[in-house]
This record gives structure tokens, C-alpha cells and sequence, in this order.
């Protein structure tokens, strides 16, 4: 059977970085505040002239790097971002455009922070189906964009960055064993709109403000976010047990040990990076990924469980063999 094996993994981050204390400035809050509610004690924000397909490009090159490949061994190209330069063309073809792909095919995934597992789902597909062969997933972001800087609720929670993965066909046999992505599990309700959107868009001549019922959202991410990865789990016949490594969407330090424990998965086990990055939406689980290697923790044959929910309702979980 078909499986889609990882090649290659890259992140880019802004050079602004962004302490806690900055906020301290112009809003009612503090450092300690920000760290005890949500784990983040800095973050990086683009430069004015940087676009979210210039941080994508950033990663997508040290992803072909890293894999050893040349951007025309590319098949397609899937950039998840709820932050895209322009309304349209999609800032997966400016990445083509910028990293010289010159054929195959590119385009946009939009689940907002679960874009990344989303988009490696949909990946997948495409290897799995026999549409392409070598798929890259850039998951980038600059919702420095859409924050309201007097909204002390909001701005503190979010950064800016990108993150790449490479995928490649290769045999498996079916088994657990196998390398690459073995299970996913997608899910959306479109009832919980109201407690995190963007309140601009094409129909309002705006970009819009991210707006967000912190605490209803908090309320929605534990219980599904361990469902989800339960149910792909389940779906790749794998247990806790066998998981060398979560690497969650990184929202807020809380929810990502509420959802570990759930999983019964010790926080040894778990890559963070919300600290440094904040929440940098689809780009958190690639930007985690690539740190995670790079930091030697994830090696070839680790099998890794990956989590996400966000505006929409929409949320899911990979299970994948590096
Ligand atoms: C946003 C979040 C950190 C707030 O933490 P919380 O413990 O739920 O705090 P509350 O919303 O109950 O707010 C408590 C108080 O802190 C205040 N507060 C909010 N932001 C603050 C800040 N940056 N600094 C200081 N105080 C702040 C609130 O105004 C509130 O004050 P009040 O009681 O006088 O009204 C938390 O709800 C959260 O992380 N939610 C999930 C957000 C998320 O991850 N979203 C993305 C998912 S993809």
C-alpha cells in the first residue's frame, strides 16, 4: 500500500521577537499574567514589508534543504493560512512563484489553526489516491495582521512564522509499522462560529479583527482535541503506549497539558514550543516539527501523534511514523 513518507521538514521566524513586557506598555497586563494564563513569553512579528508567503518561501526552502531536493521535484505545493497576502491568487501559488516551481500544482487550505492538519490530511490523500508524489505542506501565518492591539484578551496569544513539511510516495504494508502517515481524523461544526472569527472579509471591504470568547474556546479544545487524536489513534491501531512524541497546535501551555493528560501521555513526551513562538496558528504544528528535529528529539521511526482545533469550529488529529 501507498504510504506518504516525511522528506523533509524547514520553519522560518521572523527576525522581530517580541517579549511579554512589550505589552506592558500600552495594555493592562504583565509578563506574569500572560505567562501563568497561556505559557507564552514571546513571539515573533513580521516586518512591514514581510507577507505570509514570504515567511512560507523562508520554510519551504529549508524544507527542500533538508530534504535534499529541488523545488521542481515538487508535484504540489498546499499552503494552510487564514492570513494569505492578498484575497486572491492563493499564497501557495506565490510560493511557486517565488520559489521557482515552475509546473505541478498549488493552492490554499483555510481551517484557520487546524489548516496544518487539514492540509496534511488532504496531502496525504493525494499521495495515498496517486495524484502526485512528492506534496509539500507549508503551514504559515502573520495574524500580527489581525490582532486588535487594544484587545488584551487577543494580542497577547498571537506570533507570526511558517513551517514545512515534505512528503514522498513510498510502499508500506499496511501495518502500524510502516513509515509515514498512517491515520487521520478531520472534524468541523459550524455552530460555534461566533466564539472565534475574524469580523472582516471580501463582504465587509475590511481584513477584519480576530475576535474570541477565550474562555468557551479553552472549554471546546481539551475534550475534542483528545477525542480527535484518540479517534485517529484508534483508526491507525495504535495506543498512547506506542507514541514517542505529540506535537500539538500550540495554542496555550494549559491546553496542551489538559489534552496530554487526557491522552494519558506524560508531558516528556510532548514538543512545545508556545513559549517562544505563541500561538502562530497552522503554522504552529510545523514550526514544532521542525524544532523537534532539529532539537534531536524526533528521530526516523518515532511515531507521532499530531492535534489541532481552531476558528470554525474545526479540528483533527494525525498519526504519522517519521
Ligand atoms: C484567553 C485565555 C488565556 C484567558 O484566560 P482565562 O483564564 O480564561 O481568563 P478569563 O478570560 O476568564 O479572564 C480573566 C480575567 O483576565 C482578564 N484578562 C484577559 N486578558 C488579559 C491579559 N492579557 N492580561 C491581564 N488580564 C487579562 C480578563 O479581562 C478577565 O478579567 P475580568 O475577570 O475582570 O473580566 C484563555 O481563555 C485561553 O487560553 N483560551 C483559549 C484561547 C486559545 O487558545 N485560542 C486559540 C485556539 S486555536
Amino acid at each position: 500500500m501507498k504510504r506518504a513518507h516525511i522528506k523533509g521538514v524547514g520553519h522560518y521566524l521572523p527576525e522581530n521577537v517580541v517579549p511579554n513586557a512589550h505589552f506592558e506598555k500600552t495594555l493592562e497586563t504583565s509578563n506574569d499574567w500572560i505567562i501563568s494564563r497561556s505559557g507564552i513569553e514571546r513571539r515573533h512579528f513580521a516586518a512591514e514589508d514581510e507577507t505570509t508567503s514570504h515567511l512560507a518561501s523562508h520554510a519551504a526552502r529549508a524544507a527542500l534543504k533538508d530534504a535534499g531536493l529541488e523545488a521542481n521535484d515538487l508535484d504540489a505545493l498546499i499552503v494552510a493560512t487564514s492570513t494569505p497576502d492578498l484575497t486572491f491568487p492563493s499564497a501557495a501559488t506565490m510560493v511557486q512563484h517565488q520559489i521557482g516551481m515552475t509546473g505541478g500544482f498549488a493552492f490554499d487550505i483555510q481551517a484557520v489553526c487546524a489548516g496544518f492538519v487539514f492540509a496534511l490530511a488532504n496531502a496525504n490523500a493525494l499521495i495515498v489516491s496517486g495524484t502526485a508524489k512528492r506534496v509539500m505542506v507549508i503551514g504559515a501565518e502573520t495574524f500580527s495582521r489581525i490582532m486588535d492591539w487594544t484587545d488584551r484578551g487577543t494580542c497577547v496569544l498571537f506570533g507570526d512564522g511558517a513551517g514545512a513539511l515534505i512528503l514522498e510516495a513510498a510502499d508500506g504494508d499496511g501495518t502500524a509499522q510502516d513509515r509515514g502517515v498512517l491515520a487521520t481524523d478531520l472534524n468541523s461544526d459550524g455552530t460555534y462560529r461566533d466564539i472565534l472569527y475574524v469580523d472582516g472579509g471580501v463582504s465587509t471591504k475590511t481584513t477584519g479583527y480576530l475576535r474570541m470568547e477565550g474562555k468557551e474556546v479553552f472549554r471546546h479544545a481539551i475534550e475534542k482535541l483528545a477525542a480527535t487524536a484518540h479517534t485517529a489513534m484508534d483508526s491507525a491501531g495504535v495506543t498512547s503506549e506506542d507514541v514517542d512524541w505529540v506535537v500539538p497546535h500550540q495554542a496555550n501551555i494549559r491546553i496542551i497539558k489538559g489534552t496530554a493528560k487526557k491522552m494519558n501521555m506524560p508531558m516528556e513526551n510532548v514538543i512545545v514550543t508556545v513559549q517562544d513562538h505563541g500561538n502562530t496558528s497552522a503554522a504552529s504544528i510545523p514550526l514544532a516539527l521542525s524544532v523537534g528535529k532539529a532539537e534531536g528529539k524526533l528521530k526516523q521511526g518515532d511515531l507521532v501523534v499530531t492535534e489541532a482545533i481552531g476558528g470554525g469550529l474545526a479540528w483533527g488529529a494525525v498519526v504519522l511514523r517519521w
